[in-house]
């Protein structure tokens, strides 16, 4: 994920060929976000673009395994945000992006995401990624209507925005909010 600015209108961007997020947005009824259809090898003009139509915040998906495509968001990203699932494969993995980005010499910060209630896992999971960098300080949780969303093309705050899955996004907003205005 990557920031262009603070707050204001958002343009998603989806780098990922399996199209979670294209979906996920040609399901949705609401105008906003605004969707940029962008070709990656052309990424900084893009968000250029972007910024001088007014746009403040890009959020830019990526594919799931480490791969040019991800070396080349990391590039124009101003914070890398990389959810974690709580799980000892995600955790494998994580080595070689925390490698790219810091790299790139870009701010990172883990979301730990999926975690079951009470699972031990998940405090594990937490302490085993501040060895490589930020942890948020949210953690979101496995449930039915993340998933149900994702099919939905809303948010859960717009499914029901007094769900503590809105609590979690919220926190998480706010959060990531203060750290991009760091950036
Ligand atoms: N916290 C959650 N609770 C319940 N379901 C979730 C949660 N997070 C993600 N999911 C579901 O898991 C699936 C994959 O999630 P997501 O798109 O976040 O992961 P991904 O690794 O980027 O997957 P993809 O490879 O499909 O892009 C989606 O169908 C989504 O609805
Ligand atoms: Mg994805």
């Amino acid at each position: 994920m990557a920031g262009i600015n603070k707050n204001g209108p958002v343009a998603l961007i989806d780098t990922d060929p399996q199209a979670s997020l294209s979906n996920w947005w040609n399901e949705r009824k609401a105008e906003t976000p605004i969707f940029a259809s962008v070709s990656i090898a052309n990424l900084a003009n893009h968000l250029k673009e972007l910024e001088s139509g007014g746009v403040k915040l890009a959020i830019i998906d990526t594919p799931p395994a480490i791969t040019e495509t991800i070396r080349l968001v990391i590039a124009v990203a101003d914070l890398v945000l990389i959810p974690t699932r709580p799980s000892p494969h995600d955790l494998r993995a994580v080595g070689s992006t925390v490698e790219m980005v810091e790299a790139a010499g870009k701010p990172m910060v883990f979301v730990i995401n999926g975690a079951a209630a009470r699972a031990r896992i998940t405090g594990e999971a937490a302490i085993a990624l501040s060895q490589h960098g930020t942890v948020a300080p949210v953690t979101i949780y496995q449930r039915t209507d993340f998933a149900a969303s994702m099919i939905d093309g809303r948010t859960v705050q717009e499914i029901d925005a007094s769900s503590r899955s809105t609590d979690e996004i919220k926190e998480l907003w706010k959060y990531v909010n203060k750290r991009l205005r760091k950036c």
